[in-house]
C-alpha cells in the first residue's frame, strides 16, 4: 500500500472491487481491483479519477480521450483497456489489464540506471508500442518513465507496457484544452512543444531519448534546478553527451547516435519514425 493512501472504494459498477492502491498519478489513482462477475476479467487496474478533479472538464476529457484511444490499440506493449463506465455519483472509470509490476519511474528511484542491454530492451518495447498507437493515429504526448510499467516475465525477462494515454493527441479530434500540457515535469517534452509549434510522432520519439539517456547514466539531459530552467535549458544548449555524463558504461557511437538523434531540438533531425528508431537502436552496437 502506497504511503498516504486512501480508504478502500466501494465496489465500482457492481462488480470490480479495489484492493489496494498500486499507483498515483496527476489526475487519477489506480488500484489492483478484483473483478467479481462470473466469467468477468478477473483481476483488473481500476483508474478512478481524484474526487477533487470530479467535476473538472478536462479531467472529464481526458478520460473520455484516454478510452477513445485504448479502445483503437492493441498492442502489448499498450494497456489494454477491458472496461469503462460511470460510477455511482457520476465519476468514470476505466478497467484496465492490470500490470504487475513497477513503473519505470518507480525502478530508476531504486535503481538509479539501468545495465545497458535492459535500457535497450525497454527502449526498444516502448518503440513498439509506440509503433502500435502512431499507427492507430495516436500520440502519446505525456511519455515518462510514470508511464511505463515494466512487467516481469517468467522467464527472467520484462514486459514494459505504456500506459496513461489521457493526454494523447488524436487525429482528427480538436486539441486537449492547454491546461491539460503543462502538469508534472517539462524534461521529457520536446523543444517544439515547449515553443508551441505543434507536434507529431517524433515529438513521442524525443521522450524515448531521453528516457534511454536517464536509463543509461542516471541523469536527465537537462537537469535544471526548477521547471523553468530544464525548459530554458531544452530550448537553448545541446544536450550533453551520454558518454561524457557516464564515461564508465561503454556506450558505443552508433548507440550514442541514435539517442543524440533523438534529443535533437527539431524533429526534422529525429528518425521519421517510431518503427525507424527501433531498427536503428536494434542495428547499434
Ligand atoms: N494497468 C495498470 N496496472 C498496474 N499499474 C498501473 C496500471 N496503469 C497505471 N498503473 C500505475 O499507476 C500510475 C498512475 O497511472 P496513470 O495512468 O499514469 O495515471 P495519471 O493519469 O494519474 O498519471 C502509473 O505510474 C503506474 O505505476
Ligand atoms: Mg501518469
Amino acid at each position: 500500500m502506497l504511503p498516504g493512501s486512501p480508504q478502500i472504494p466501494d465496489k465500482v459498477a457492481g462488480r470490480y472491487q479495489p484492493i489496494r492502491m498500486v499507483g498515483r498519478g496527476a489526475v487519477a489513482d489506480v488500484w489492483e481491483a478484483r473483478d467479481e462477475q462470473p466469467g468477468g476479467h478477473g483481476e483488473v487496474a481500476l483508474k478512478l479519477i481524484h474526487t477533487r478533479l470530479a467535476s473538472d472538464e478536462d479531467t472529464r476529457l481526458r478520460f473520455e480521450r484516454e478510452v477513445e484511444t485504448l479502445r483503437k490499440i492493441r498492442h502489448p506493449n499498450v494497456v489494454a483497456l477491458l472496461d469503462f463506465g460511470i460510477r455511482r455519483g457520476g465519476m468514470p472509470f476505466l478497467a484496465l489489464e492490470f500490470l504487475r509490476g513497477r513503473s519505470l519511474l518507480h525502478e530508476l528511484a531504486r535503481e538509479k540506471r539501468l545495465p545497458l542491454p535492459r535500457a535497450r530492451a525497454i527502449a526498444h518495447q516502448v518503440l513498439s508500442g509506440l509503433t502500435g498507437a502512431h499507427a492507430a493515429g495516436v500520440i502519446h504526448r505525456d511519455l515518462k518513465p510514470g508511464n511505463v510499467v515494466l512487467v516481469p516475465d517468467s522467464r527472467g525477462g520484462e514486459r514494459a507496457v505504456l500506459v496513461d494515454f489521457g493526454l494523447v493527441a488524436l487525429a482528427g479530434a480538436p486539441g486537449i484544452t492547454q491546461q491539460g500540457n503543462v502538469v508534472g515535469s517539462p524534461s521529457y517534452i520536446a523543444p517544439e512543444r515547449l515553443r508551441g509549434e505543434g507536434f507529431d510522432e517524433r515529438s513521442d520519439l524525443y521522450a524515448v531519448g531521453v528516457m534511454l539517456f536517464e536509463m543509461i547514466t542516471g541523469q536527465r539531459p537537462f537537469g535544471g534546478a526548477s521547471p523553468d530552467e530544464t525548459i530554458i535549458l531544452t530550448l537553448t544548449t545541446h544536450p550533453p553527451y551520454p558518454s561524457e555524463v557516464a564515461p564508465d558504461v561503454g556506450l558505443s557511437q552508433e548507440l550514442e547516435d541514435v539517442i543524440m538523434r533523438a534529443l535533437d531540438k527539431s524533429p526534422q533531425g529525429r528518425a521519421a519514425s517510431a518503427a525507424t528508431m527501433a531498427t536503428e537502436l536494434a542495428a547499434a552496437r
